[in-house]
C-alpha cells in the first residue's frame, strides 16, 4: 500500500503540493473545508494558475488523489501537511485556521504518523501552539508517539523557472526522528532539502525571506519618491546598480505590495518581537509604512498630472491597467489596486479597469471592467499602468493614451508617459 498523505488546505500552497505528491506515488487526500473548491477540484477544474486542468485530471485519473471536505476520508494517514491561511486580524496574527486544523488532525492521529506545518507563521507556533493542540486532541506525545515538523513553502506563483520540485525546501523536526521523517518525505518531492536545527529556525527562515523582500521594496519605493522630486531617473540608477555582479540585488518600485505574503508575514515577526520582547521591529514597521502609502503617492502623482491639464481627479476618466498584485497572475489578494481604486473613487474619479487575469469577484467593487481598446485608451484622461501583464498591448497604449502613469517601467520614455 502507498503512503497516505492528507494535505489540509487545497489553496495556492496545498494544491501544488498535493499534485506533486500524487506524481511521487503517494495516496493523497486533499482536504478543504470550502465545499465549492472541492467540487471544482473533483470536476477537474483548477483554480490555481500553476496547476493546469490537465495535471489535475491526470492526478484524479490515477485514483490516488481525492479532493474532499469530509473528515472521514482523512483517517489513517501516514503524513499530514497543513497549508491553511494565516491572515492578520486587526493587525494581529490570526491562527484560528491552524488551530482548527490541529484539532481536526489530532482526532485522527495515529502513533507513528508525521504531521508537518507549512503555513507561514511566527517562530514558536509549531512547538508551542500546533503541537500541543495535536497532543491534546490525540492523547499522544509529539516526538514520542508521532513526528512533528515545520517546512516553509517557497512557492512563487507564475514563475516558470523555479517550480515546486526544483526549489530547495527547508525542513525541520521537533526531534531527530521527526526531522528524519520530514526530510525523508520532502526528499521524495523536491530535488534538495535544507536542514535547520529546529522548527523555530525554519519558521524564522520564511519570515526572514519575506521581510527581506518587503524591506528592499520599501527602500526602492522611498527612493523613487525622492528621486522624482530631485529630478533624477531612479529606474536608470536601478538598472545601472543591477550590473554589479556581487552585493546588490535588484528590486523595483511599484504602486504598493500585495499578495498573501509581503503585506502580512513581516507583521507576524514584528508582532512576536513586540509581544515577547516588548520592542518594536523598526525595519518592518518602516517598510510597512512606506509600502502601505504607495497608493497615496500614485494618487498624488495623478493629481499633479491632471492639474497640468487643468483637470481635477473629480470627473476625470481614469483607466487602471492591472488589478492583481503581480504580473501574469489573477491573484488580487491584498492588491494595492484596491486601495488606489477606493481613493480615486472617493475623489470622484470616473474609473474603469482592465485585467485579463483577475475574476470579477476579486476586482475592486464599483468599477466597470473594460477592454483596453484604442478607443478606451484615447478616451481616458489618465491611464495608470499598475501591473505589467504580458497580455496587454503596450504599442496600443503608447499609440493611443493621452497620458500614462507607468508604475512598472514597462513603457519606454515618451511624451505621453511618466514613470513612477
Ligand atoms: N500563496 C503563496 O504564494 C504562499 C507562499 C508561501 C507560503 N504561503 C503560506 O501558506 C499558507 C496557505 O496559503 P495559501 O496561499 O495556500 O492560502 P489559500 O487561501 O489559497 O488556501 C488555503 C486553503 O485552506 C482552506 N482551509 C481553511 N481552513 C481549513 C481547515 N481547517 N481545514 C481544511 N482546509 C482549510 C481554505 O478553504 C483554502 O482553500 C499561508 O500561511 C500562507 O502565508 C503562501
Amino acid at each position: 500500500m502507498e503512503d497516505k498523505l492528507v494535505v489540509v488546505g487545497q489553496g495556492y500552497v496545498g494544491l501544488p503540493l498535493a499534485m506533486r505528491a500524487v506524481e511521487a506515488g503517494f495516496d493523497v487526500v486533499g482536504f478543504d473545508t470550502d465545499h465549492s473548491k472541492v467540487k471544482q477540484l473533483n470536476a477537474g477544474e483548477s483554480y490555481v494558475e500553476d496547476i493546469t486542468d490537465e495535471r489535475l485530471l491526470h492526478a484524479l485519473g490515477t485514483g490516488r488523489y481525492l479532493p474532499t471536505a469530509s473528515m472521514d476520508h482523512c483517517a489513517d494517514f501516514d503524513y499530514a501537511v497543513v497549508s491553511v491561511p494565516t491572515p492578520l486580524h486587526d493587525g494581529n496574527p490570526d491562527l484560528s485556521y491552524i488551530e482548527e486544523a490541529g484539532r481536526t488532525l489530532g482526532r485522527l492521529l495515529r502513533p507513528g504518523a508525521t504531521v508537518i506545518l507549512e503555513s507561514t507563521t511566527y517562530p514558536g507556533t509549531t512547538e508551542e501552539l500546533f503541537g500541543p493542540l495535536l497532543e491534546e486532541a490525540s492523547g499522544l506525545g509529539a516526538g514520542e508517539d508521532f513526528h512533528l515538523g515545520y517546512s516553509p513553502e517557497r512557492i512563487d506563483p507564475g514563475n516558470p523557472t523555479w517550480r515546486f520540485e526544483n526549489t530547495p525546501k527547508v525542513v525541520s523536526g521537533v526531534d531527530e526522528a521527526s526531522l528524519g521523517k520530514v526530510q525523508g518525505f520532502y526528499d521524495r518531492l523536491v530535488e534538495r532539502t535544507v536542514v535547520v536545527s529546529s522548527p523555530k529556525e525554519a519558521e524564522l527562515t520564511k519570515l526572514l525571506e519575506n521581510t527581506f523582500r518587503h524591506v528592499n521594496i520599501a527602500l526602492v519605493n522611498e527612493l523613487a519618491m525622492f528621486a522624482d522630486d530631485l529630478g533624477i531617473n531612479v529606474w536608470e540608477a536601478i538598472d545601472a546598480a543591477s550590473t554589479k555582479p556581487f552585493g546588490y540585488l535588484r528590486f523595483t518600485p511599484g504602486p504598493g505590495v500585495g499578495g498573501h505574503c509581503l503585506p502580512i508575514d513581516p507583521s507576524y515577526l514584528s508582532w512576536q518581537v513586540r509581544r515577547t520582547l516588548g520592542q518594536s521591529f523598526r525595519f518592518v514597521e518602516l517598510a510597512n509604512d512606506v509600502n502601505e502609502h504607495m497608493p497615496d503617492y500614485v494618487v498624488r502623482r495623478l493629481v499633479v498630472a491632471l492639474n497640468r491639464q487643468s483637470k481635477a481627479v473629480n470627473g476625470s476618466r481614469i483607466l487602471l491597467l492591472g488589478l492583481s498584485y503581480k504580473k501574469n497572475t489573477g491573484d488580487a489578494r491584498e492588491s494595492p489596486s484596491h486601495t488606489l481604486a477606493r481613493q480615486l473613487l472617493a475623489l470622484g474619479a470616473d474609473l474603469a479597469a482592465a485585467d485579463p487575469h483577475v475574476l470579477d469577484v476579486h476586482a475592486p467593487p464599483g468599477i466597470p471592467r473594460v477592454e483596453p481598446t484604442a478607443e478606451m485608451l484615447a478616451d481616458a484622461d489618465a491611464v495608470v499602468l499598475l501591473v505589467d501583464h504580458d497580455a496587454f498591448d503596450y504599442d496600443e497604449v503608447l499609440d493611443h493614451a493621452g497620458y500614462v502613469l507607468d508604475c512598472r517601467h514597462r513603457l519606454p520614455t515618451a511624451p505621453n508617459v511618466e514613470h513612477l
